[in-house]
């Protein structure tokens, strides 16, 4: 695998790669990885002969500035973990390199309701934050491929909704399954920062999915949307939202006709630790 921490030496060396007829694909995060991000670079190694994956923990998307204090910087495991992967490119920019001229908004990605609804409501700039590094990083990297995980179910259509704004060229957006553990936690990297109590505590999102998923008949949705609410409640849980919403559009759906495709979203804090997950229903 190469390192590379300046701009210039990746553009060159993606150059050399494309003119060979290479594709590229991409896989941006933001480090302290776990299984969940190897599987996105195994599913661009499938498709590319070059897989790039950027480590940038971008200050922009951090509407909670102690949430950036806190966020897990495990370099040396990253490397190793890159490598049996078998990635080709490790992108590891500055913030420098990144905004060079600071880290502050250039234009506004007119995201639609997106903005408003979930993390959107919850975490405001968010998504702002992550157009302005994904833009950027596209801008640089130019892959053909673009790797993202389900488990952030509201990006995934942010980031494919600058795609079409921004017309960024010849990239095409692959949303692959969210990684969990055994017992069904989504893998996160902020799942380390939880006590040994918590961790036991936080399977409860997965099961109150489930809960949602077996439970779904068509009519009114929100006793049932207040029953997983509740669920995560008594386990202690401070909860941001729990929602289900169409699955293409992320509309809410208060009354379901028994065809809508729909996906049940959560949010919730477990002390200081904010969990997110989402499961398609339908
Ligand atoms: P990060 O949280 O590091 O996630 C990087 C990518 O890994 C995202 O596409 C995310 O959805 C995916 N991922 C995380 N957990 C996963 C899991 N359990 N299973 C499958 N995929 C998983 O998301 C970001 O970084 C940033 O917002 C970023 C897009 C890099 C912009 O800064």
């Amino acid at each position: 695998m190469i390192l590379f921490k300046s701009i210039k030496d990746l553009q060159k060396w993606l150059e050399s790669q494309r003119s060979s007829g290479r594709q590229i694909g991409f896989v941006p995060t933001m480090g302290a990885l776990h299984p969940g991000h190897i599987s996105l670079i195994n599913a661009s190694r499938q498709d590319n002969p070059v897989t790039v994956c950027s480590i940038f923990v971008n200050p922009t998307q951090f509407n909670d500035p102690a949430d950036f204090e806190k966020y897990p910087i495990t370099l040396d495991k990253d490397i190793r973990l890159l490598e049996e992967a078998g990635c080709s490119v490790l992108f590891l920019p500055s913030v420098m390199e990144i905004y060079p001229d600071g880290p502050k908004a250039r234009m506004h990605y007119n995201l639609g309701y997106l903005e408003t609804r979930l993390e959107g409501f919850y975490r405001p700039g968010h998504f702002q934050g992550v157009c302005m590094v994904v833009h950027r990083l596209l801008d640089i990297v130019q892959p053909n491929h673009l790797y993202l995980g389900q488990k952030d179910y509201q990006q995934c259509m942010v980031i494919t909704r600058l795609v079409e704004l921004t017309g960024i060229k010849k990239v095409e957006v692959k949303v692959c399954p969210t990684l969990r553990e055994a017992d069904g936690l989504a893998m996160s990297s902020r799942n380390m920062r939880l006590s040994a109590a918590d961790r036991q505590t936080a399977t409860v999102i997965y099961r109150c999915l489930l809960y949602i998923k077996e439970n779904l008949a068509a009519g009114d949705l929100s006793l049932l949307m207040q029953a997983a609410r509740g669920q995560l409640e008594a386990a202690g849980f401070r909860v941001d939202y729990v929602d289900i919403a169409d699955a293409h559009t992320l509309a809410p759906v208060s009354q379901w006709d028994g065809q809508q495709p729909l996906v049940a979203l959560v949010a919730a804090f477990l002390n200081e630790v904010r969990l997110i997950d989402n499961m398609l229903l339908t």
